[in-house]
């Protein structure tokens, strides 16, 4: 059976990849430090598809812990999601963004160097294409990060290339996220994110369940179809799909790729805010504000080569992403506990 060690694999888009490895017939084992997820988690999957994965509460910090995985395991090929992800924390607090994300990741890198795992799906981000000078975004485009976040995703990026480079039997395959939304269709599994959401979605689903009082849209003067900033979402179920396939690309080839996930097509703020209200049968208040600070108007994917290359193409609409938040959000009110 083919082993994956995913790192950060009861996060958000790790806990769904996990589910969908499962449901392929792959082995899959977890590392996490728990940080920004909890152990439920791997009940969670255990309800969905049968099967609980092994789990190593590790921190990539912690090289030792990490040679202990894969000792005790022979390990096929790794996802590796692990990290912090929050854009504004990133500017306030660089250098944990630093240490967590690329010496904790160059960690992981040694350690699979060490004992002869030279295949890595790696979660990058569209936030590497800054403000891009047209849509839709291809792979070729100009790379240009404006936070440490960003930052953090562009460096692994090169370093994963660079090692690619260094030793040819290394398979590297940059996955560049557009805005992965939703939850899985059981709504065992979603997004929690800490504290109060920054992103969209996640803001949108505490209006619905009255947890905040109203979205605030950051800027309506945008040159765009109402005035709202527009971006590709993503169901994470597809997204998660997307990895399956590129973990069986990586078995199979050598050497490196980037490749976007996203659908291709762009919603603003107000379509998406108009699916949720259709999705949860009620009317969401929002204040028009100021633009945020960093954003861009419009961003949406070039799909052509996720689909030459891996064979993969999103399917789900706008309205099942709401559709399956909502589900997520009423069952789980305190988050999955
Ligand atoms: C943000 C990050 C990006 C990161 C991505 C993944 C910023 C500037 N960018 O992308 O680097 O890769 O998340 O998590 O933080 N919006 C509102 N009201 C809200 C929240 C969002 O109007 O309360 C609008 C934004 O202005 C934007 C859209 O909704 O037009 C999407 O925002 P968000 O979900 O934060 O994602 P990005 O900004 O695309």
């Amino acid at each position: 059976m083919t082993r994956i060690l995913v790192t950060g694999g009861t996060g958000y888009t790790g806990s769904h990849t996990c589910v969908e490895l499962i449901q392929e017939g792959y082995e899959v084992i977890i590392m996490d430090n728990l940080y920004n997820s909890t152990d439920v988690v791997l009940n969670r999957i255990e309800e969905i598809t049968g099967v609980k994965p092994k789990f190593y509460k590790t921190d990539l910090l912690d090289i030792e812990g990490l040679r202990t995985i894969f000792k005790e395991n022979t390990i096929d090929a790794v996802i590796h999601f692990a990290g912090y992800k929050a854009v504004g924390e990133s500017v306030e607090k660089p250098l944990d963004y630093y240490e967590n994300n690329i010496a904790g990741s160059i960690n992981l890198y040694q350690v699979m160097k060490e004992f002869g795992c030279k295949k890595i799906v790696f979660s990058s981000s569209a936030t590497v294409y800054g403000d891009p000078q047209s849509v839709p975004i291809k792979e070729d485009f100009p790379v240009h990060t404006t936070n440490p976040y960003g930052t953090t995703k562009l460096m692994n990026e090169m370093i994963l290339e660079d090692i690619a480079h260094a030793d040819e039997e290394w398979t590297v395959l940059l996955l560049r996220y557009f805005n992965p939304i939703g939850a899985h269709p059981s709504g065992l599994i979603g997004e929690v994110p800490n504290g109060i959401p920054n992103n969209l979605v996640p803001y949108i689903a505490r209006v619905a369940n009255g947890q905040l009082e109203y979205l605030r849209v950051w800027g309506n003067d945008y040159p765009t179809v109402d005035g709202t900033g527009v971006r590709d979402y993503i169901h994470v179920v597809d997204l998660a799909k997307g990895h399956i396939k590129a973990v069986e690309y990586a078995l199979h080839h050598h050497g490196v790729e980037k490749i976007n996930l996203g659908t291709g097509k762009g919603y603003s703020v107000l379509e998406v805010l108009h699916a949720y209200e259709k999705a949860c049968g009620k009317e969401l208040p929002y204040q028009i504000m100021e633009r945020r600070p960093g954003d861009i108007a419009t961003c949406y994917a070039d799909t052509t080569k996720a689909k030459e290359l891996l064979g993969w193409e999103a399917q789900y609409g706008i309205d099942e992403m709401c559709k399956t938040s909502w589900d997520f959000t009423e069952k789980n009110p305190n988050g999955i506990v």
